[in-house]
């Protein structure tokens, strides 16, 4: 079985992808710092708790355990906050990330799959956005993103690290079993902020803006359910085991909705009515991301599970409704 190091595995997307991992047969362990993480949703006895930026730290587990490859997770994810704090972005994403790079290339393990993002794109030209798309990050955390893939490409140069560099579109979603999902504090995400107006926790969404240039106005983005996101990693991963050269793919269902189509496919599937207000336009907010993931598709046969929006929010849903939020699972499919 080979030991596959989760950094950043307590998380969101990283927690699913322990899942995967567990179900394809491979032995994960967890190095994070819950800093954003959840102990709970790790099982028992593979969570390392450590911070990237601890060298020690991070050395000791190369030491101690045989890794055949990594998957980096850990990372601070939020748009707004890297506009008025990069530097705390650029340590975490950047400088911490160096460390286990730094780490993997001391103890010899030189396969690596790397969580990036549309935010690469910056506002594309065209939509579908394919991979090889102009680069132009438009936010610190967007450009703390990119800058690793070239840290990653330089060092398949010079020491043959192989790297999967996959640009998430927006994750969303949960696990089936409802025992993991988003859990992000303060959430910055659009459907799970719908689901805590519909379990009673806010008592309206904010729509950042109404004048948009797409059919009803509001933002179109690409929603890709985060099992989806987990068996594309584990893809991924076992070419990379295979002996692949590195790759990039996006990762996207393909199709856009607009918040207005998410926020009415939140309402059917919860039967709660959703008030909504208006606000202003959030700088940097491009109108329309949609992938295309038509290269992973053809290359690595990736096929998502999950692709309907309905069901990834049924799935959001039932997590949602499981950690006790105030209201029964109305409309709630079985
Ligand atoms: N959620 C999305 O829609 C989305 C979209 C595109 C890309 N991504 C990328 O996917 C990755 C995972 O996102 P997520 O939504 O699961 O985020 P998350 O915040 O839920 O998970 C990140 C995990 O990394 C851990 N961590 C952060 N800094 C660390 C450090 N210095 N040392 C050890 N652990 C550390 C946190 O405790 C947390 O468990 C991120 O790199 C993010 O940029 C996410």
């Amino acid at each position: 079985m080979s030991k596959i190091l989760v950094v950043g595995g307590a998380g969101y997307i990283g927690s699913h992808m322990v899942r995967e991992l567990l179900d394809k047969g491979y032995d994960p362990l967890v190095f994070d710092n819950l800093s954003t993480g959840h102990d709970d949703a790790v099982p028992d006895g593979r969570l390392i708790i450590g911070d990237l930026a601890d060298q020690t730290a991070i050395a000791s587990v190369f030491r101690n355990y045989e890794i055949s490859a990594v998957m980096h997770f850990a990372s601070f994810i939020q748009v707004g906050e890297s506009v008025t704090s990069p530097l705390k972005y650029y340590h975490n994403n950047v400088a911490n990330t160096l460390n286990l790079l730094s780490a993997m290339e001391n103890s010899g393990v030189k396969r690596f799959v790397f969580s990036s993002t549309a935010a690469v794109y910056g506002t594309p030209d065209v939509v579908p956005i394919v991979e090889d798309s102009p680069l132009k990050p438009e936010n610190p955390y967007g450009h703390s993103k990119l800058m690793i893939e070239q840290v990653l490409a330089d060092c398949d140069t010079a020491w043959g690290l192989k790297s999967a560099c996959l640009r998430y579109f927006n994750a969303a979603g949960a696990h089936p079993s409802g025992e993991i999902g988003e859990r992000h504090n303060p959430e910055s995400h659009l459907i799970p902020i719908i689901l805590q107006v519909a379990s009673g926790q806010r008592e309206f969404i904010t729509v950042n803006g109404n004048d948009y240039a797409t059919p009803d106005g509001t933002c179109v983005r690409d929603y890709v359910h985060v099992c989806d996101l987990a068996s594309a990693h584990s893809l991924a991963l076992a070419a990379l085991l295979n002996g692949s050269n590195s790759m990039t793919y996006n990762l996207g269902n393909g199709t856009g909705y607009s918040i207005r189509q998410v926020i009415e496919v939140c309402r059917k599937v919860t039967g709660h009515p959703i008030p909504v207000t208006v606000g202003e336009r959030r700088a940097g907010d491009p109108a329309q991301l949609v992938a295309s993931s038509v290269k992973i598709l053809r290359e690595l046969g990736w096929q998502p599970q999950f692709a309907e929006l309905e069901r990834i929010v049924e799935s959001a849903w039932r997590f949602a409704s499981s950690r006790g939020t105030s209201v029964a699972k109305k409309g709630l499919k079985s």
